[in-house]
């Protein structure tokens, strides 16, 4: 057995992506995955936020009998990670599912919805696909419609959120999703904006943001759009929501001595 990180697959390198902390989620979860054999025969491994596939490869070339069922709500993250695992061949199964709709997933997989899984990893956020796909809006630094949807076939999009949300809707989302010092003035310059024309992309959101956060702070606190960007995401994903669902579900689908890592780089 290999216990080594592997390279990224061709079509994966594109996005310049390495998955992050693979070694220590491999460290944290081998006990579980390998007590009956170290081959992982037997052990079912839940990616819970698929992305790009990066996680997965790891685990799968590491323990070979490994199975796979990945989740992730964004399809152009499972056809480019179906690429990338297609060697693996009949030991993955991938499902377009928000990720607290794991027993349903497990189901479909053929297992039962509890008590069926030995490993679960979920690597919460953004994929460095989607900052760098230009056209879904999520980077500050781009000019583009502002959609933030990770699945862009459903659901509100932060165009939505901005051109129809309350002052006070607005102002508790940016201070509590972004932890934003600025989201009352925020609120009320986005709804001044509006009234002339409304919200249609990432730049006139900038430059709003730009004109209404003090340069002082701007020296102390990053990009001005960094939180109000981070805000409209988790809101428009409904990602908090979605995560408290997540985490008893994944316990409960966790076998006897199974194990389940979250890992997060935002301090909500
Ligand atoms: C940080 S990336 C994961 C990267 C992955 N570990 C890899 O190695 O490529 C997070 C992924 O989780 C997905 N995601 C975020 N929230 C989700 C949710 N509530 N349900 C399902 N997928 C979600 C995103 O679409 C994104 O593809």
């Amino acid at each position: 057995m290999v216990d080594e990180e592997v390279s990224p697959s061709p079509s994966a390198a594109g996005f310049g992506h390495v998955p992050v902390m693979a070694s220590r989620c491999i460290e944290l979860l081998r006990p579980a995955i390998t007590a009956e054999n170290d081959s992982g025969a037997g052990a079912v491994f839940v990616d819970g936020t698929l992305g790009l596939g990066g996680h997965s490869e790891q685990f799968l070339s590491v323990f070979p009998e490994l199975r796979l069922i990945g989740l992730d709500r964004d399809p152009n993250a499972l056809a480019i990670a179906g690429d990338r695992l297609a060697r693996f061949g009949d030991r993955v199964t991938l499902v377009r599912t928000r990720y607290d709709g794991i027993g349903d997933a497990l189901v479909s997989a053929g297992l039962e919805s509890t008590g069926s899984v030995t490993a679960a990893l979920f690597d919460l956020g953004v994929s460095s696909m989607q900052l760098d796909e230009a056209d879904r809006g999520f980077a500050y630094s781009v000019d583009a419609p502002l959609d933030m949807r990770m699945d862009p076939t459903s659901g509100i999009t932060a165009a939505d959120v901005l051109n129809t949300y309350s002052h006070g809707d607005l102002a508790r989302i940016l201070k509590t999703y972004g932890e934003e010092r600025f989201a009352g003035k925020i609120a009320s310059e986005v709804i001044r904006q509006r009234e002339r024309a409304p919200f249609t992309t990432s730049a006139e959101l900038v430059e709003l943001l730009y004109r209404t956060i003090p340069a002082a702070t701007r020296r102390t606190g990053g990009h001005p759009a960094k939180r109000t960007f981070q805000a409209l995401r988790v809101e428009v994903n409904s990602e908090l929501d979605s995560l408290s669902a997540a985490v008893p579900a994944a316990l409960d689908s966790l076998a006897l001595g199974g194990r389940a890592v979250f890992m997060s780089y935002q301090s909500l």
